[in-house]
């Protein structure tokens, strides 16, 4: 099971833990069914006064998914509940001669966490009546028990020195830091383990289009991506086909920060590259304002007719009928391949959008290779 599935596991029994119920007057209803909770501890006679009057028994009870919760992390999570049941004692009844036993149940009082509800968190409640168990019971002021758990309580509010069941668990394994850090600073760079190279898209495979991606990512603690991002579009489908690829092939190997696996930030850069010889050296970006993006449908990428490598930097808005209107060179090495470049532009054809879509080409080819 992936480090994932597992905390997903754990959300998912804590929230089937028996929750408390509140009435409209926002009283708690006494929690039922508790003797099948898992039981942490008892207690004869502890006082939190110098009256040295006969003390009662205590039970205490915890849901069972907040057990095994508590096991796992160390932490008592929302909606956890401790019910503790009191009995007053009894002794000499046959054939008991010496000793004391649980005798008449008095009722139960309740530690409840609750953060929704309660700006401290925990709140506490008494279920016994001057004539019985109460069927409700509205939380008390902080001062008459809130103050002396937080203060005196070994694990939040809880008084886990008292209780066997908590007090001898194993320290749970570290918790998972779910921060995402970034390499460096004693946070080591995931390691890639496997991959398999991104398909081309029709388009860009048509076009003759060369082109790098280059996307930010987070590497899990499971060694698997997320979270994409593109830093640098280029267009021709080729964007989603990188994603794609990285997505659903790439594993890592995840970032350690003292020794134990970690999120990190990672940039990633994916080459797409033709085997084609005539586009060696070729980078190809084609990068629409706004969300919708035309398709090339009709048009391929030209190739360099001088000796020297070529860049240009073309403005154009393609029609909703998938035409390329209003060039523009920005910036080309030389002013003869600027005018090449649009002259092959003005053949292109897209799969046009609803409205205009204003775009820009950056286009950089290798030198031309004389065939021997
Ligand atoms: C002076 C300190 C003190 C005060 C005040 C206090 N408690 Fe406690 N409480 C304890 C101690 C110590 C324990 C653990 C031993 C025991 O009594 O069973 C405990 C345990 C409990 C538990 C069992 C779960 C747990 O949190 O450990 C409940 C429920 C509880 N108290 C309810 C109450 C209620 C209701 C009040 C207010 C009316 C209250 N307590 C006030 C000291 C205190």
């Amino acid at each position: 099971m992936t480090h994932r599935a597992l905390a997903v596991f754990a959300l998912f029994s804590v929230a089937f833990a028996q929750q408390p119920k509140y009435d409209n007057a926002n009283e708690l209803l006494r929690p039922e069914g508790y003797r099948e909770w898992v039981f942490v501890g008892s207690n004869l006679g502890i006082g939190y006064s110098d009256d040295p009057k006969e003390g009662s028994f205590k039970n205490i009870f915890i849901q069972p998914e907040m057990y095994q919760a508590y096991k796992r992390t160390g932490k008592f999570p929302d909606k956890t509940m401790l019910v503790m049941e009191v009995f007053t004692p009894g002794e000499k009844r046959p054939p008991a001669k010496v000793g004391k036993f649980e005798d008449k149940f008095r009722g139960i009082e309740v530690a409840l966490k609750d953060e929704s509800k309660f700006p401290e968190k925990w709140a506490y409640f008494n279920f016994i009546g001057a004539n019985g168990p109460l069927e409700k019971a509205r939380a008390f002021p902080k001062e008459s028990c809130w103050n002396c758990h937080n203060q005196h309580a070994s694990v939040d509010n809880v008084f886990v020195q008292f209780y066997p069941a908590l007090r001898d668990l194993p320290a749970p394994a570290a918790t998972t830091d779910e921060r995402v850090y970034r390499i460096g600073g004693g946070v080591s760079a995931p390691r890639l383990i496997g991959k398999k190279e991104p398909e081309y898209s029709e388009e860009a495979r048509k076009a003759k289009v060369n082109s790098t991606v280059v996307m930010t990512l987070v590497v899990g603690t499971d060694g698997t991506p997320r979270d994409f991002k593109i830093l640098k579009q280029s267009g021709f489908g080729l964007d989603e086909q990188a994603i794609q690829a990285v997505r659903d092939t790439w594993r890592f190997e995840p970032a350690k920060k003292d020794g134990a696996p970690v999120n990190v930030m990672a940039t990633v850069e994916v080459n797409m590259r033709l085997l084609n010889k005539d586009y060696e050296g070729q980078t190809v970006r084609l990068t629409f304002d706004g969300p919708n993006r035309p398709e090339l449908v009709k048009g391929q990428m030209p190739v360099n007719p001088a000796a020297s490598p070529a860049h240009a930097r073309v403005e154009l808005t393609v029609t909703p009928a998938g035409e390329p209107i209003n060039f523009n060179v920005l910036e080309a090495s030389d002013e003869k391949w600027g005018k090449d470049i649009l002259r092959e532009i003005r053949t292109w054809r897209f799969r046009g959008t609803q409205e205009n879509a204003k775009g820009v080409l950056h286009i950089t080819v290798g030198a031309y290779k004389k065939p021997i």
